[in-house]
């Protein structure tokens, strides 16, 4: 078994969240069409509530930290939170939009031993990308802010959410990831918004484009493993969770709301009023016996992609 196999094993029996997902921000330069987010920046924590979170996250185990938001990068204080998060001694991943980020920025990462700059692109061509982000330039500067990740040797990941004005991009901008010597990852899935507003959905692809989507090998590797039929029901996989929500995942808003995953904005207790330990094994507690119902306004374009998140594929519950 590898290392990781054996941490995420005993983290799923001990109930540790082993990843935590940290928004800091909910205010961006960018405002994208299909943004699940109303960028109000009212009720942020302040930089030693931030510290004070992220120290109570190690002391409950949490070993890899995602750093997100809105614009994480907006913040002042980004620099202090991912090098205090670093010193506690977390893997970090930072999810940007990288329009902030020069080449003095690229060396600062580099220096505080980031895991992955995640960067989202939406298209290799400047007048769909920029449509999307509404932020005039954006392409060019993210671009040039992956060409100064690089020439650090910081690893980078391109994230290329698909919708209907972008899909038949999709090929170009996984070569364009090649080009630029960086991982590339495709999300086909739109989802709403926090506030329950289901109209972004319209900007999602069709089922016949999804369905392309998910046999096309370079998007998403071996098509018949990713397509197999779904495998009998035994003990283990009644006795096993769908996705790591609320078991070994933790996802922490910036006025210190605590969900079991972004894609699943239940509630669970804010980390001003209480502790993250005593949130956190609440939460694990309802995610392994759910008892209240779930609003319809969670769920996301039910049944698309099963496999992938039980929140997106429970439109009954
Ligand atoms: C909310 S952003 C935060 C980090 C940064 N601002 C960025 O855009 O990469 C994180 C990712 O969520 C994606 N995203 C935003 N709204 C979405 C939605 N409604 N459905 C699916 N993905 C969405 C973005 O495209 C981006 O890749
Ligand atoms: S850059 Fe990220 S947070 Fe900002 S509007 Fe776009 S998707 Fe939302």
């Amino acid at each position: 078994m590898s290392l990781l196999a054996e941490m995420t094993q005993k983290a799923t029996d001990q109930g540790i969240p082993l990843s935590a997902h940290l928004d800091i921000t909910w205010r961006c330069n960018e405002r994208c069409v299909h943004c699940y987010l109303d960028h109000n920046g009212e009720g942020e924590m302040t930089t030693g509530e931030i510290k004070d979170v992220i120290s109570q996250l190690a002391d409950t185990g949490t070993f890899f930290l995602s750093i997100s938001g809105g614009e994480p990068l907006l913040r002042r204080d980004c620099f202090e939170i991912l090098e205090y998060a670093r010193e506690l001694g977390f893997s970090v991943k930072l999810k940007t939009n990288a329009v902030m980020i020069g080449a003095a920025q690229a060396a600062r990462l580099k220096n505080l031993g980031i895991e992955q700059v995640q960067i989202s692109i939406y298209s290799h061509l400047p007048e769909v990308h920029d449509a999307i982000t509404k932020l005039p330039g954006s392409l060019r500067r993210s671009l040039q802010a992956i060409r100064y990740l690089r020439a650090e040797g910081v690893k980078v990941s391109i994230t290329n959410v698909l919708m209907k004005q972008n899909v038949t991009n999709a090929k170009a901008v996984r070569l364009l990831a090649k080009e630029l010597d960086v991982e590339f990852v495709v999300d086909p899935t739109i989802t709403p918004m926090f506030n329950g507003d289901r109209s972004i959905l319209n900007l999602g692809i069709s089922n016949q484009e999804l369905d392309e989507i998910f046999r096309t090998e370079e998007f998403i590797g071996n098509v018949g493993e990713f397509c197999a039929p779904v495998s009998e029901v035994d003990e283990d996989v009644l006795e096993g969770y769908s996705c790591s929500a609320g078991h070994t995942l933790a996802d922490i808003s910036p006025s210190g709301d605590v969900y079991p995953c972004v894609q699943f904005p239940m509630p669970c207790g804010n980390l001003r009023e209480k502790s993250f330990r005593d949130i956190w094994f609440a939460i694990s507690l309802r995610c392994r016996f759910p008892v209240a119902p779930i609003p319809l306004h969670w769920l996301g374009q039910a049944g698309v992609h099963p496999n992938s998140c039980r929140v997106r594929c429970q439109p009954s519950v």
